[in-house]
């Protein structure tokens, strides 16, 4: 029985694995830092190229870029570097292999059910989600708020003790698909508000979370292609490139900045403001809720608290008490495993990149406190962050989201 079964048994398991692995094999990402003026020209210009995909963009002299290549692009990578004599370091050996390995993983431990020990799909995500209202009504409440381009239910949770008439934290995860730690941490976060005690400040702030805004992107992440970035929409008939990186969608100086019209870069912005169905409906959430004191959007990674604006250099007017609550945040999440995070307003910490969702938050939708997250790490893993460092990125942002809180809570 064996014989006939055991190969059957290999060969399901053959096929239902995604062909992805396939094209990264051998891939690796390489870091350089620009010394020159010269050399950051001529990262930007590999960047404008469209190429590769650069999982750290340029940003400033003395700050590192890593690039991710495919074995047989390395070549003419390596010689353009080193025609500008960027010295070449390498941090990931082979990405296909580090995604088949996690991926073989999860397969093994079958994990259905949500937990911290792993990365789980959009299914199991929003299973739990619905089963915490069931289990903690008293505090928390699920509503589908909208449906993603390709139909994918889009659901709210609002946490908080006693009504909802109080100042609200609006936090969102994994607007950018890849970005597989920042729908664990918020799940991570919303479970700890429910199961820890916290009575204290769910009594006076209501938190309204939906872990994941790129439900399509996240999806696909999962089925084809690990690392995807966008949305799925099918913005261009020319080429067939897919998706418009949400992050760049928003109508707040749309396009102005570090984004792109063309359709198949990581960083296209769209073919016109909010093109993108997620993004509507998590900014009619945040328009209807109103009296929001904080908006939290989380990405990874490069360990930044970041506030805007995103589209110019200029800080806002109240920046410093933006500055003054990240430093707080920060030095709690710093006490409790160490790691170091960078404060700033995002174009003057990384790159200015306009038609963000934390700029509208605070320049149309009048959200003060509006932060970007960038959780680990600094790219020893990048988007592939071992599953070993949910919790203890969960543990870390958790302290400072109660700072947060607190502060929203004394306010
Ligand atoms: N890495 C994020 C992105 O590229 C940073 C966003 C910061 N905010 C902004 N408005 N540019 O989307
Ligand atoms: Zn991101």
């Amino acid at each position: 029985v064996l014989s006939v079964v055991l190969p059957l048994v290999l060969l399901v398991l053959v096929s239902a694995t995604p062909t992805q692995h396939y094209a990264l094999q051998g891939a690796k990402v390489v870091r350089v830092v620009p010394h020159t003026l010269g050399q950051l020209n001529h990262l930007h210009q590999l960047l404008m190229q469209g190429s590769y995909d650069f999982w750290k963009e340029p940003r400033a002299l003395g700050s590192p870029v890593d690039i991710m290549v495919t074995l047989p692009a390395q070549e003419q990578l390596m010689a353009s570097l080193e025609s500008h004599s960027l010295k070449v370091q390498e941090r990931l050996s082979d990405v296909g292999k580090v995604i088949a390995e996690q991926e073989a993983e999860r397969g093994q431990r079958g994990a259905k059910a949500m937990d911290w020990a792993d990365y789980h799909n959009y299914e199991t995500i929003t299973a739990w989600m619905a089963s915490l209202a069931a289990q903690h009504p008293d505090l928390c409440s699920m509503e589908q708020v909208g449906t993603s381009y390709e139909g994918r239910p889009m659901y709210l949770l609002t946490i908080s003790k006693g009504g909802t008439d109080k100042p609200g934290i609006f936090i969102d995860g994994d607007i950018h698909a890849r970005e597989w730690i920042s729908p664990a941490v918020v799940t991570y976060m919303v479970n700890q508000l429910l199961t820890g005690s916290h009575d204290d400040l769910l009594s006076s702030v209501v938190f309204y979370v939906m872990p994941v805004i790129n439900p399509d992107g996240y999806s696909y992440t999962f089925t084809d292609d690990r690392l995807w970035r966008k949305t799925r929409s099918h913005t261009d008939s020319v080429f067939g490139c897919m998706g418009a990186d949400p992050n760049r969608n928003w109508d707040f100086h749309w396009n102005e900045v570090g984004a792109s019209s063309n359709p198949c870069s990581e960083t296209y912005a769209g073919p016109h403001p909010f093109s993108e169905v997620e993004m509507q409906v998590v900014r009619d959430q945040i328009t209807r809720l109103g009296n929001l004191k904080v908006y939290l959007t989380f990405h990874s990674f490069s360990q930044l608290w970041m506030y805007p604006w995103g589209f110019t250099t200029d800080l806002p007017s109240d920046w410093k008490d933006l500055d003054d609550l990240a430093q707080d945040a920060v030095k709690a999440l710093t006490a409790i495993h160490g790691t170091h995070y960078e404060i700033g307003s995002s174009t003057n910490t990384i790159y200015a990149a306009a038609g963000g969702s934390d700029d509208w938050a605070k320049g149309v939708g009048g959200v003060k406190y509006a932060y970007t997250v960038e959780l680990r790490d600094q790219g020893n893993y990048g988007f592939l962050l071992p599953r070993s460092q949910i919790i203890p990125t969960g543990e870390e942002t958790f302290e400072a989201l109660k700072v947060v809180g607190s502060f929203v809570k004394n306010t």
